[in-house]
């Protein structure tokens, strides 16, 4: 029997094991050409390539789109169901992971762990100074999350801990949670205005396309730290590039950026009161394993003809 064709964007050796003997994978590049495309069945997202219409167009044959990850801004979701293809996601299980990376990068920026290990290997680091590289007190300081979704109450959560006063911005409010955790719902504005951490873990939409500029910048305190869990869009890069360097922020944590990578000669790159990880919030090892096992149960499922496992719905 021959195999099925499933295309797909580096795939890691653990994903294609997982997918089975019967399913072969077609290296998904630009220049992949209209016959291999066509052949594909399936097709896995893995490191957000844009998968679109006129893509779908290309893969007559297409039954599933999985997608590697719970953010689907690189896929033209309403495109696929116009065509009946289901899309699916992996929900649920990185939340925690991409939560813990949120104050890893938090109390990374606050209290210059990278600033201070560069410092401890160089030359000047000849004696303890308690002057030097002076951070920002975490434990009972407010933080501001927007986008009160899964990660953001996992977010929550872990702040509690620090006895942080906690803010959120949310489409709906969370009742639930503001029982449970304390947490208080305020408006964008005030948000910006009292946080000294501003955290965003909201998804890419029209509506947090470009939600932090020059304007939000303005609003937030001089001593704010802002942190980039989301998506680079959400923030305008020019505009933080701008308040970063002019004080109108003091730092900022950035997981994503736009764009994703920076050209190596961007002025972001040169800043020091600014953290920039390559897209590691969901990279544990548990949570990427059940990543890998989610996209590929939506696959299967998928060629199947059976309804997803975790599928993604069309707004
Ligand atoms: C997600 O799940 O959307 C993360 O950004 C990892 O891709």
């Amino acid at each position: 029997m021959s195999k099925q064709a499933i295309l797909g964007d580096n795939l890691p050796p653990q994903l294609i094991e997982m997918m089975g003997d019967n399913l072969e994978v077609v290296e998904w590049s630009k220049n992949t050409d209209d016959a291999a495309l066509a052949h594909c069945v399936g097709l896995i997202a893995f490191s957000h390539p844009t998968a679109d219409g006129p893509l779908m167009d290309r893969m007559p044959n297409l039954k599933i789109i999985s997608n590697h990850g719970v953010g689907v801004d690189h896929i033209d979701v309403a495109a696929a169901t116009a065509r009946n293809i289901p899309v699916g996601n992996t929900p649920g299980c990185l939340d925690a992971s991409t939560a813990d990376m949120t104050m890893a990068l938090l109390l990374s920026v606050a209290r210059n762990v990278l600033v201070g290990d560069r410092f401890a290997r160089g030359p000047e680091f000849t004696f303890h100074d308690p002057s030097i590289l002076i951070g920002q007190e975490v434990t009972g300081s407010t933080l501001g999350i927007v986008g009160m979704g899964r990660i953001g109450a996992q977010v929550a959560r872990r702040a509690k801990g620090f006895e942080m006063k906690i803010l959120y911005h949310n489409r709906n409010r969370c009742p639930e949670l503001e029982g449970e955790l304390g947490v208080q719902y305020v408006d964008f504005d005030e948000l910006l205005s009292e946080s000294d951490f501003v955290s965003l873990n909201c998804p890419l939409t029209t509506e947090t396309t470009g939600l932090i500029s020059t304007p939000q910048f303005q609003r937030m305190k001089r001593s704010a730290i802002l942190l980039n869990m989301a998506r680079g869009p959400v923030v305008d890069t020019d505009a933080l590039v701008a308040a970063l360097q002019c004080g109108e922020i003091t730092a900022a944590g950035l997981d994503v950026t736009d764009p994703e990578p920076l050209p190596r000669n961007h002025p972001l790159l040169s800043l020091e009161n600014v953290i920039v990880l390559p897209h590691l919030g969901s990279a544990s090892n548990r949570t990427r394993q059940r990543m890998m096992e989610m996209t590929v149960e939506n696959l299967l499922a998928g060629l199947e003809g059976d309804t997803l496992p975790y599928p993604v719905h069309s707004n």
